[in-house]
């Protein structure tokens, strides 16, 4: 086949950094089935929206997509929609937007080969049932596209069924791929070059090897020691199942990214019961400890909270605030409570008003931007390692992040090449904003002469 007869796609993806990894696969295995990849929907023969439906918000940008874009379908393209709101709206999807050829969950992607069969034959495919499967979506065909960095899913799914959240209706039961499949995909990825790996889970740490050979810390650990391999990070963890185990792992093995983000979700033991998040503050500032008593590293800590659960009063609110103080977290993602089709929250009362929401939100995030401001101006003066990722032409800048997952843009001293992106250089922090550092990328012998310090908070 020619290069113009061949059918060509676009794929468009909303949320996580499991739907980003979902379109490499995706991807990936559309073009093992003849087709090529285009950068816009004009120049696609198929368009496929891979979709989110944590928040009432990400879930509405796909059918403003498809409204915008109903007129390409009068030239004979296709549209696909797959992911959380395929799998939560169902066929329909069909009803609001007829010209939607495809509509499948994550559950279905390795049945698509067949469902491509079946929208060139002008039919509707649904991937829709697939959810109780042990299986996992593993493809030979993962077409990375990000240039620094290779995603693993190690396990997909979740069982916690959190009560604000769809996550378990949408993605199906949690299962595990073998700790064997993931480290040989992970040496895959470092024989194409890359030196960073990022493992994959809605509830990594729950991974439960299907051979009982590793732990998720044992296998943390291995990927950490694989030849090539610079920089190891993990997300999502539950506090549920995070273990001392996995501090040792990241104090030990100096791949392992001095990083951990772990959701706490609210501040008040009453309100993570009515969560059904299955810990109490206590418990979760017992992990913290653990974590803040890691003897070679200092671990930067992220978390997400959501505020205006339906219930939560202004004191456990101001619970929320507290903890703040106490964990000193680097990053805060901050939500307001969003209802959620099939979630038990959905009908829970004492709904909190949109305007309250709003308003805790905003106390919260003021808050957290003034703490942030202190743990990043730590920073200034130290010279660490940067991983590049990019550059700011306009501001003559390297984009950069550190093994803390600090964005840190620094400029390179003049006449000295820039680093390839992909890179590792050691840069002197000269500045700090409450959400990235700014630096000097220094010379081989300056770096050499001066400690490397990663301790700060
Ligand atoms: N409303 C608001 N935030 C939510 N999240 C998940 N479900 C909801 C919801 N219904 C947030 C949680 C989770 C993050 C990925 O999204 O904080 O950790
Ligand atoms: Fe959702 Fe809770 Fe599962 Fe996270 S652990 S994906 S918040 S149900």
């Amino acid at each position: 086949m020619s290069f113009e007869q061949q059918k060509t796609f676009f794929i468009e993806t909303f949320g996580c950094q499991m739907n980003l990894h979902d379109s490499e696969k995706v991807a990936g295995s559309l073009v093992s089935q003849g087709y090529r990849q285009v950068l816009s929907a004009e120049d696609a023969d198929l368009i496929f929206y891979n979709t989110c439906s944590i928040r009432d918000k990400a879930e509405q940008k796909v059918f403003s997509r498809l409204a915008n874009f109903k007129r390409l379908s009068k030239m004979g393209k296709k549209f696909a929609v797959i992911g959380c709101v395929a799998q939560q709206e169902g066929e329909r999807i069909f009803e609001r937007a007829p010209h939607v050829s495809l509509v499948a969950g994550s559950a279905s992607y390795r049945n698509l080969p067949e469902m491509l069969v079946q929208i060139e034959r002008g039919e509707r495919a649904t991937g829709l049932d697939d959810r109780n499967t042990e299986e996992t979506f593993e493809t030979e065909f993962t077409a990375r596209t990000n240039p620094h960095r290779g995603y693993i899913t190690i396990i997909e799914g979740c069982d916690k069924f959190c009560a604000y959240c769809v996550v378990p209706y949408t993605r199906g039961r949690e299962r595990s791929r073998t700790s064997e499949s993931v480290l040989e995909e992970a040496r895959r990825i470092v024989d194409s070059g890359l030196t960073e790996i990022q493992l994959l889970g809605q509830n990594v740490n729950s991974y439960c090897d299907p051979l009982g050979r590793r732990s998720f810390a044992e296998l943390l650990a291995e990927v950490g020691h694989l030849a090539g391999v610079r920089r190891v990070r993990f997300t999502t963890s539950h506090p549920r199942h995070f273990t001392r185990e996995i501090v040792e792992a990241i104090d030990t093995v100096p791949t392992l990214c001095d990083h951990v983000h772990l959701p706490i979700q609210s501040g008040s033991s009453r309100v993570l019961d009515a969560m059904a998040r299955e810990y109490t503050r206590e418990q979760y500032m017992e992990r913290i400890s653990w974590i803040r008593a890691a003897k070679h590293r200092t671990i930067s800590l992220t978390t997400d909270i959501i505020v205006g659960f339906p219930g939560e009063t202004q004191e456990e609110f101001e619970l929320t605030m507290s903890l703040l103080e106490e964990a000193q977290f680097d990053a805060v993602f901050s939500f307001k409570y969003s209802p959620r089709p099939n979630t038990p929250a959905l009908v829970m009362e004492n709904a909190i008003s949109e305007e309250e929401k709003t308003r805790r939100l905003a106390v919260l995030n003021d808050r957290q931007r003034e703490i942030q401001r202190v743990n990043y101006a730590r920073h200034v003066g130290q010279v660490v390692e940067a991983m590049v990722e990019g550059y700011q032409t306009a501001r003559e800048q390297v984009t950069g992040r550190t093994s803390q997952n600090k964005p840190l843009n620094f400029t390179v001293p003049v006449g000295v090449a820039a680093p390839a992106v992909g890179g590792y250089v050691q840069v002197r922090v000269v500045r700090s904003h409450p959400n990235s550092l700014v630096g000097e990328m220094c010379l081989a012998e300056e770096a050499e002469e001066t400690p490397a310090a990663y301790s700060v908070i």
